[in-house]
């Protein structure tokens, strides 16, 4: 059988695809449990410096699987759609703290749960063509799986509103101009793009990279207070892995004059 999930590692850049096209990438139990199991072989790989999710085919993903993920795995009762829950969830989750910058390469349809991953990806680049849609009003249920959250958190809250409730379907130029995704490009650039961006974020210290990405997601719901708290223990924390990097950057700077921060990337 078709692994629910391909991959692949080029140049220091997981590629990481929903692997469901005739399904439209819709995230069916299976597909659930392996991406869990694809980002634990690759999160710690050293080859591994970035991950880009994207899909195969037409469609980035078409959200839950209504057939399998709801109708059947809710036909066999509450324990069973909690496990659902928990995998998918599961996921996701990981994915927004992963150690490794991860970039959503939304090359199609982005519908209702595949909000849960395009949020769980520190960036977002879409193809001007793609589709995105909270389609859950169409069937009758509430956004759920976080899906309320993520464009509450992203969007104005008129967008979020009319978004929720009309379930009408935005493409990828409107998707960036309302902040749900950094950029839209064509979608034959869209590849190019996102590598050149992979290959600024791994040219960068990835314990600063990793810190820095969980400090943009954390401070969020701070108080200035907390937040600057927070970022002195982060960085020290930081320190305490990677003492010599940020010596290393500063005498690139001031010593050997090779480099200029404001402008580029240390030599790591
Ligand atoms: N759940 C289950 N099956 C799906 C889903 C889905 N979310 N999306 C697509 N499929 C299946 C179709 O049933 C069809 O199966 P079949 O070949 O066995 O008949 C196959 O994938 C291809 O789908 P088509 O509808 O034929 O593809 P098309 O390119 O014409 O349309 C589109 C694509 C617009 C994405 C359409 O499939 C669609 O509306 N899908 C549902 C999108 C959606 O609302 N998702 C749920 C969001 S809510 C949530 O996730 C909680």
């Amino acid at each position: 059988m078709t692994s629910p999930v391909a991959f692949d590692v080029e140049n220091n850049i997981a590629w990481v695809r929903f692997n469901r096209p005739e399904k439209r990438n819709c995230m069916n139990p299976a597909l659930n449990r392996r991406m869990m199991e694809v980002l634990d072989e690759l999160e710690y790989r050293d080859d591994v410096r970035v991950l880009v999710l994207s899909g195969e085919g037409t469609s980035w993903s078409a959200g839950m699987d209504l057939k399998e993920y709801f109708r059947e795995t809710e036909a066999k009762g509450i324990a069973a759609t909690r496990a659902a829950q928990r995998d998918a969830y599961g996921w996701w989750r990981r994915l927004r703290w992963y150690q490794k910058p991860t970039i959503a390469m939304v090359n199609g349809w982005c519908f209702g749960g595949g909000y849960g991953p395009l949020f769980a990806c520190d960036l977002a680049f879409a193809a001007e063509e793609a589709q995105f849609g909270l389609s859950e009003i169409n069937w009758g249920i509430l956004p759920g799986g976080g899906a309320t959250k993520v464009v509450v958190d992203l969007l104005t809250m008129r967008d979020a509103m009319y978004h929720a409730l009309t379930g009408e379907m935005i493409d990828g130029k409107k998707a960036a101009a309302w902040k749900l995704v950094n950029e839209a490009v064509p979608l034959a650039d869209l590849k190019d793009r996102v590598t050149a961006v992979a290959n600024l974020l791994i040219a960068k210290n990835p314990v600063a990279l990793k810190a820095t990405k969980d400090a943009v997601r954390r401070v969020g719901e701070m108080t200035y207070d907390n937040a600057e708290d927070y970022l002195v223990r982060a960085q020290e924390a930081a320190n305490s892995y990677d003492n010599e990097g940020r010596k290393e950057g500063i005498r690139q700077f001031i010593d050997a004059k090779t480099y200029k921060p404001g402008l580029g990337a240390y030599d790591l």
